[in-house]
C-alpha cells in the first residue's frame, strides 16, 4: 500500500472561500447519501450502537449531515429497537443541508455551535462518537488528540472511511460527483449564485472536488496506523478494524473502540 500523504485540500483550508468549501462538503454528502454506502454501513453502525449501548451519539465533522443521516436511517430501517438520538456537529457550526431531519427518520439534529473533535464541549451529553468520512482530515498529531479526547471521556468510537488508501477507489464516484456538482447550485441553501457561476460559467468547482477527493484517498489511515494511535490512547479499550468489500475497487473501512470491551455480540 502507498505511504500516507497529507497534501493540501481546498475544503479544509481556512483561506479558501466558504462557498467553495461548502460545495465540496455538500456534494460529498449528496453522493454518499444517494448511493448504496448507507445500506452497506448500516449493519456495522447498528452493531456498534447495540454493543456500546449508545443512547446519544455525537457525530463529529458532519458537514451537511447528509452522510450520517442516511446511514442512521438505514440502520433504523434494519429494525434496531433502540436507535439513539444523533447529534450532528461540525467545526464550522451547523452547515445543515435541507431535509436532514426527515432523512434520518427524526433521529438526528444539528448542534448549532462549532464543535472541535479534539476538544468537545463537555456540556454535550453523549456516550459514543462517530466520524463518517472525516477522520482522514486529521494530521497524525490531531488524530491522536481526537482519539485521546474520546477515550479520556469514556466514549465509544466508530470511524468510517468510504475507501482504503488508494486513489483507484475513487473511480466509481466520478460520475455521481459530476452530476451532483451540476445540480448543486439549484439544491444548495447558501451562495447559489456563486456556486452557479463557478460551476457553469467558470467551471472550477468540479475540478476542485476531484482534487480534494483524490487527496482524501491518499490521506486514509490504515489498520496498523489506527491501532497504533488507539492502543496508545486507550489501552483498556477493545479496538476492532473491519474491511467491507462492496465489489471491485469498492471498500468501506471501519474502526471501532469499546470501553472495557463493550457488550458481547
Ligand atoms: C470531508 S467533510 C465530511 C463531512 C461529512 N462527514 C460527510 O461525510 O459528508 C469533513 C468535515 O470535517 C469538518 N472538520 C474538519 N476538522 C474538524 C475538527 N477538528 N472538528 C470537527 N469537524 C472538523 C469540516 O468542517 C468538514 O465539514
Amino acid at each position: 500500500m502507498m505511504s500516507r500523504l497529507h497534501l493540501f485540500e481546498f475544503n479544509d483550508s481556512s483561506w479558501c472561500p466558504g462557498f467553495v468549501r461548502d460545495s465540496v462538503v455538500e456534494v460529498l454528502g449528496r453522493v454518499i447519501a444517494g448511493g448504496d454506502i448507507p445500506e452497506s454501513a448500516a449493519p456495522v453502525l447498528a452493531r456498534f450502537i447495540s454493543r456500546a449501548g449508545i443512547k446519544r451519539m455525537l457525530d463529529l465533522g458532519s458537514g451537511t449531515g447528509l452522510t450520517t443521516a442516511a446511514i442512521v436511517r438505514a440502520a433504523d430501517d434494519l429494525g434496531q429497537d433502540s436507535m439513539p438520538e444523533v447529534i450532528l456537529s461540525d467545526l464550522m457550526g451547523g452547515r445543515e443541508a435541507g431535509g436532514v431531519a426527515e432523512i434520518c427518520n427524526g433521529h438526528c439534529r444539528f448542534w448549532p455551535d462549532p464543535v472541535n473533535a479534539m476538544a468537545v464541549d463537555p456540556a454535550i451529553a453523549h456516550d459514543g462518537r462517530s466520524f463518517f468520512c472525516v477522520f482522514h482530515h486529521f494530521r497524525p498529531d490531531e488524530a491522536i488528540k481526537v482519539i485521546t479526547a474520546a477515550v479520556d471521556s469514556g466514549k465509544a468510537v466508530i470511524i468510517m472511511e468510504p475507501f482504503p488508501r488508494n486513489p483507484l477507489y475513487l473511480r466509481v464516484l466520478y460520475l455521481p460527483s459530476l452530476f451532483a456538482y451540476l445540480l448543486n447550485p439549484f439544491r444548495t441553501r447558501r451562495h447559489r449564485l456563486l456556486k452557479f457561476v463557478f460551476t457553469f460559467l467558470v467551471p472550477l468547482l468540479p475540478f476542485i472536488g476531484l482534487w480534494d477527493g483524490l487527496v482524501s484517498t491518499t490521506r486514509i489511515y490504515d489498520e496498523e496506523q489506527l491501532r497504533a494511535m488507539a492502543v496508545a490512547a486507550g489501552p483498556d479499550y477493545r479496538w476492532e478494524f473491519h474491511r467491507l468489500s462492496l465489489g471491485s475497487f469498492r471498500e468501506l473501512n471501519f474502526f471501532m473502540g469499546f470501553r472495557g470491551g463493550g457488550k458481547d455480540g
